[in-house]
């Protein structure tokens, strides 16, 4: 049953109402009649309606009493008037009140006010906890998007430390490379010549009839320069001289007809001028990509061609760079996610290298069709990064 209030300075009227309102069914639970009174009793019976008088004697008056309870104990009012208080109305209506209610009272009038005005704080209820529900769910996705960014940030961050990282690994191989390919070149490289003299001595040292002995030597020198040769070979690998002697063009040219004849076939090229675009540190690592890319053919491909191309790209300010061969291909599918450490680490390496050149690194391949890797770089000075 829903409890009402009245507040009228009319007896008359206060005692017409209670007994109407009783026989329609709902609680009179307070009646004043000023209002003042009327906060006090509203604070102390919390009803859940009052039908309130517009014109009241004393400070506050029904208007302002109204006000007060509306806004402090969120009671919904409906007002009591009679045509004659016109002049009331302007300020009434500021109050924002549920309803009014005009004297002289018709129950079926009545009844509906209190029904519309019920119905309606009922509604208000509802649409406010809607809004609250909306507003929580709209703060906790808020909320969860901020933690998913802060996420997103730490992954970036971890993946640029990485990629540090291995920068840093691979020049500080590059550097320990260089240092063993000069000692190798230097120090064994030396010796070994040293060692070959000595043995020319000898031999020539050696009586005419020690022939014996002067082919032990003989044979013993050819086997020197034989490892003089390897040496060489290696030391060239570990450190790359030809690059820092002819340039990376150059460099290239002979990597791949060095290889290429392990395959029995001629590379086919096409190279523009190039070199002096690029650092000596980008050439260098330019040239590795070109080893891993090119040993990678000659140990799986089993191709009877390999195009290798570096070009002025179209695009201004790009080095394309091309390796190709018409070889076995391979499935991508099974590198992609887990290139690194499945297999080899050969391919993560060169995309490695590439992306420290500001560049891009592409491998596409195909089952008995063959393997292109496309490696494209900014070139130096122009780089916008
Ligand atoms: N040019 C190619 N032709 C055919 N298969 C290739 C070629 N390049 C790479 N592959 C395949 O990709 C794999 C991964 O290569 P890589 O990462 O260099 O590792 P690794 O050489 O140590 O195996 C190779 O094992 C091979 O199966
Ligand atoms: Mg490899």
């Amino acid at each position: 049953m829903h409890r009402i209030m009245i507040v009228d300075d009319d007896g008359f009227v206060t005692l017409q109402l209670n007994k109407l309102l009783t026989s329609i069914g709902y609680d009179v639970v307070g009646v004043a009649d000023s209002g003042k009174e009327a906060v006090e009793l509203a604070r102390d019976v919390r009803p859940d309606l009052i039908l309130m008088d517009i014109v009241l004697q004393g400070e506050p008056d029904g208007i302002g009493a109204a006000k007060e309870i509306m806004t402090e104990l969120d009671i919904p009012v409906i007002f009591i008037t009679g045509y004659t208080e016109t002049e009331f109305f302007d300020r009434a209506k500021q109050a924002k009140p549920f309803g009014y209610l005009l004297k002289p009272f018709r129950i079926i009038q009545l009844k509906a006010s209190i029904d519309i005005a019920l119905e309606k704080r009922d509604l208000e209820t509802r649409l406010r906890m809607s809004e609250q529900k909306y507003r929580r769910i709209s703060e906790e996705l808020q909320k969860e998007i901020t933690e998913r960014n802060s996420v997103y940030g730490a992954l970036r961050e971890s993946e640029k430390t990485l990629r540090q990282m291995s920068t840093h690994l691979i020049r500080a191989q590059e550097k320990e490379r260089k240092r063993v390919a000069l000692e190798l070149h230097d120090e064994l490289g030396q010796a070994l010549s040293l060692l070959k003299l000595k043995i020319g001595s000898v031999i020539k040292a050696l009586p005419q009839d020690q022939t014996e002995l002067k082919n032990e030597c003989k044979g013993m020198s050819s086997y020197i320069v034989q490892m003089v040769e390897n040496v060489r070979r290696l030391s060239r690998d570990l450190s790359p001289r030809i690059i820092e002697d002819l340039g990376l063009s150059s460099a290239l040219r002979w990597l791949a007809e060095s290889s290429a004849r392990h395959m029995d076939i001629e590379p086919l090229f096409e190279m523009d001028d190039i070199d002096s675009l690029l650092s000596p540190e980008a050439q260098i690592t330019l040239y590795r990509i070109f080893q891993e890319a090119i040993t990678n053919m000659v140990k799986y491909a089993k191709a009877t061609r390999i195009w290798i191309s570096a070009r002025k790209g179209e695009i201004k300010n790009i080095l394309t760079f091309i390796v190709k061969d018409n070889g076995v291909g391979f499935d991508l599918e099974h590198f992609v996610g887990h290139i690194s450490t499945e297999k080899g680490l050969g391919l993560a390496t060169m995309n490695e290298r590439a992306n420290m050149l500001g560049g891009s690194f592409e491998i596409s391949s195909q089952k008995g069709i063959g393997t292109t890797i496309t490696i494209s770089v900014p070139i130096e000075g122009s780089s916008n990064s």
